[in-house]
């Protein structure tokens, strides 16, 4: 059988942060070295996701060509995940020949067979430039914090997610002139055609393939709604042209096209790359992906549909392995804010790549949110792989090289409670081997460092030191040192072990360790075996070093500059049920409303960005939840004391055609809380609420709240009041704000 790899192709303009690295390639990399010790035939296929807006707009603002940006990045990428000892077999990218070849046939074939239709939509047009605008061709001024510079998809001040028809004072980038609406044609792949396929295969194949509770349930909440057609084209240049007549001018959403980029990065890995993705049965190829959790729809749902509508024998996925989102000192990564640590800043640390590997595969967000911080960071790596990991090897071989001069002594000695020892440190390797078959890398890690305590443990509890001193009664001391010797035999097995078990999670420890033991780097079936008797050890050397606190503190300084050092959590937003009173047009701004809410403590006056998703009347006389403890500003000249809340979700609302500027329509629902009373706090279930300071909204923007499965959560705990817990009816997963 072979094992086909996949990490999610990260975007190319960015700079990958620790949780990206986390959340794909390095998880993925620990299963192919995994893979490859156990002989598995496997390739792991990697490289950067280069089309769309983001990579034209950056080029843009850079004034160079997207290929150039795309040629600058690819190599960031690169140069990082080498650092970090990511064993892609290729790392390719999506913009070549062979990419644009394959996403042409693809929609072809999806053509062929008659899943692909044709509509209009109402889309903003730059007269002066004669192009129709993509969502992040528009900037104007943000309805929530005024910043001129927000784009039609989102403001990079507040990061709050926009549509074009939001942004106050709209303008082109492209020509800064006022952008107007035109009618175009559109491509749409149309999924209800391909749904019944799909729901059988999403049966079996998560039964199958183990997919955890999470992808699961979101593929079914996908299915249960009903699949509506997406639309796969965009008005871009950078990107796989639309080979059909009409669509000169447009290119492929990078959603439709970059997917395919597994296989067309293995095709220029390989001329056998059919091998690997058409024609194979589940039993022949196992396809895993490793995605972060935002992926999911599109590996689970999305994708599979587009490769089954092609009636062509696809591989399509075995495993999801999917990580939810590692946090930063209590707060979100974000780029667009310069929070968190970064891949070039850990490269440029002075702190060895294993070190971070450890820590990051040892927190991995596994089944939920975890958080980097660097007191824990520091501490992991002083305490467990120092003290306990580098301890036993480097204590095991100092000990051979001054007492045995090195040489594997004879294990004939070995008493059964060394015997049962190996035995159950060997089942301890089998419950390892478990966990990587089944992918839960963390349970993996955390067990590997168990078996090394139990070593150490060992080491202890048989005192070697006691059994080579010699002692004044002689006749005793030949059998001690017989004794030391089955002792150290079994010693130098475990680490030899512990070289195997770590290499795929730290490869560069497992190296040295096989370099210090002077053997040739072992395989995972060569786990529990004796070593020759008589073979000479190499030269211990520490494996690791000790961070230190003042090296920590001035790695923090360094990022604190960054926004990292202050973290605001859900404890520090005061948010209360108001009743809307009354509701007005700004007088200058078209999409903002003038709200007055009735609260615990008397009337306020708060403007939101509701005018294009909301009439007068549905707002009025409803239970809302104000952010109490914004800092005041004016809106546009308009005074605002706090926010409403209101959920904003974007690929999981039915398509609506020739309605709203944007093309994946953008979905916003107040928040409302008919069976909540004015006054009650919203609090996380089963938590007392606080004095509060005033925050000011870039603080606020730094608390996650979501919509998960129609509820509103912080940090998977449901809000609630007193009288109901919080949900919306029509956004599945989205954001709040
Ligand atoms: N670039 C996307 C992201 O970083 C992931 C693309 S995965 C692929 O979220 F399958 F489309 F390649
Ligand atoms: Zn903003």
């Amino acid at each position: 059988m072979k094992i086909l790899i996949t990490s999610a192709l990260p975007y190319v303009n960015n700079v990958p942060h620790l949780g990206n690295i986390i959340g794909c390639v390095l998880s993925a990399d620990v299963f192919a070295r995994y893979c490859r010790s156990r002989g598995y035939d496997c390739i792991y296929v990697g490289g950067t996701d280069e089309y769309g807006t983001a990579t034209e707009i950056k080029a843009l603002e850079e004034g160079v060509t997207p290929k150039e940006i795309c040629d600058k990045y690819y190599a960031i990428h690169k140069g990082i995940y080498d650092w970090l000892g990511i064993s892609f077999d290729i790392f390719g990218r999506t913009s070549t020949e062979k990419h644009t070849k394959l996403t042409q046939e693809i929609f072809l074939a999806l053509h062929r067979n008659g899943h692909i239709v044709e509509d209009e939509v109402e889309q903003l047009y730059d007269e002066k430039a004669g192009m129709f605008l993509a969502d992040r061709y528009i900037e104007g001024e943000c309805p929530h914090c005024s910043y001129l510079g927000a784009r039609g998809d989102q403001c990079d001040k507040c990061g709050k997610l926009l549509h074009p028809g939001e942004l106050i004072n709209p303008l082109s980038k492209v020509t800064k002139t006022k952008p107007v609406a035109r009618k175009t044609k559109h491509l749409f792949i149309n999924l209800p055609g391909i749904e019944a396929e799909l729901e059988k295969w999403v049966d079996s194949a998560s039964v199958k393939g183990e997919w955890s509770e999470n992808t699961t349930k979101i593929a079914r909440s996908w299915l249960r709604e009903g699949l509506k057609k997406r639309c796969i084209t965009r008005d871009l240049k950078w990107g796989v042209p639309v080979p059909l007549a009409g669509y000169e001018s447009k290119v492929f959403y990078v959603w439709f096209e970059a997917p395919i980029g597994y296989i067309s990065i293995t095709a220029n890995l390989t001329e056998a790359w059919k091998e690997w993705w058409l024609g194979a049965t589940d039993l022949d190829v196992r396809l895993y992906n490793f995605i972060g959790k935002d992926n999911v729809p599109f590996h689970a749902v999305i994708f599979p549909s587009t490769l089954m509508g092609t009636k062509q024998p696809w591989t399509l996925v075995h495993h999801i392995s999917t990580t939810e989102f590692l946090n930063y000192e209590g707060g979100k990564f974000s780029k667009s804010r310069n929070t968190g640590v970064f891949g070039d800043d850990a490269l440029n640390s002075g702190i060895a790549p294993d070190v971070w590997r450890y820590y990051l595969l040892s927190n991995r967000p596994e089944s939920a949110d975890t958080d980097f911080t660097w007191g824990d960071f520091s501490d992991k790596s002083n305490s467990e792989l120092l003290a306990n990991l580098g301890n036993l090897v480097n204590r095991t071989l100092v000990f051979m090289k001054n007492n045995f001069g090195g040489a594997v002594p004879d294990a004939d000695a070995m008493n059964d409670a060394d015997k049962a020892f190996l035995a159950q440190q060997d089942a301890l390797v089998r419950e390892i081997t478990s966990d990587l078959e089944k992918v839960k890398i963390r349970d993996g890690i955390h067990r590997i460092m168990s078996l090394s305590k139990h070593a150490n443990k060992y080491f202890q509890d048989n005192k070697p030191w006691e059994l080579v001193r010699a002692t004044d009664k002689p006749e005793l001391d030949a059998g001690n040192r017989t004794r030391a010797a089955a002792v150290m035999s079994v010693l130098v097995r475990q680490v030899r072990d512990l070289a195997i078990l770590v290499e795929p999670y730290l490869p560069f420890t497992g190296a040295e360790i096989f370099r210090q033991l002077n053997l040739p780097q072992a395989k995972w079936g060569d786990t529990g075996k004796p070593l020759p008797v008589g073979h000479k050890l190499g030269e211990p050397k520490a494996l690791f070093r000790k961070i230190e606190p003042k090296e920590i503190d001035a790695l923090k300084a360094k990022f604190a500059g960054k926004g990292g050092e202050q973290t605001f959590t859900f404890a520090d937003l005061d948010l209360e049920v108001g009743e809307i009173q009354s509701v007005e047009k700004h007088p200058d701004a078209e999409k903002l409303f003038v709200e007055k809410v009735r609260l615990g403590d008397g009337i306020r006056q708060i403007v939101s960005g509701l005018a294009g998703h909301y009439l007068e009347e549905e707002l009025v006389g409803k239970k809302v939840v104000i952010v109490k403890n914004l800092a005041p500003a004016k809106l546009r000249g308009v005074e605002s004391a706090g926010m409403l809340l209101a959920a904003e979700g974007r690929e999981h609302v039915p398509q609506k055609v020739g309605k709203g500027a944007g093309l994946e329509q953008d979905a916003v629902e107040v928040v409302f809380c008919p069976q909540s009373q004015v006054g009650q706090k919203v609090l996380r279930k089963g938590e007392k609420s606080g004095p509060k300071k005033t925050i000011t909204f870039k603080e606020f923007g730094k608390v996650k709240i979501e919509i998960k499965d129609f509820a509103v959560v912080c940090d998977g705990k449901p809000l609630a009041t007193i009288g109901e817990e919080l949900r919306v009816k029509n956004i599945r997963e989205g954001v709040v704000g």
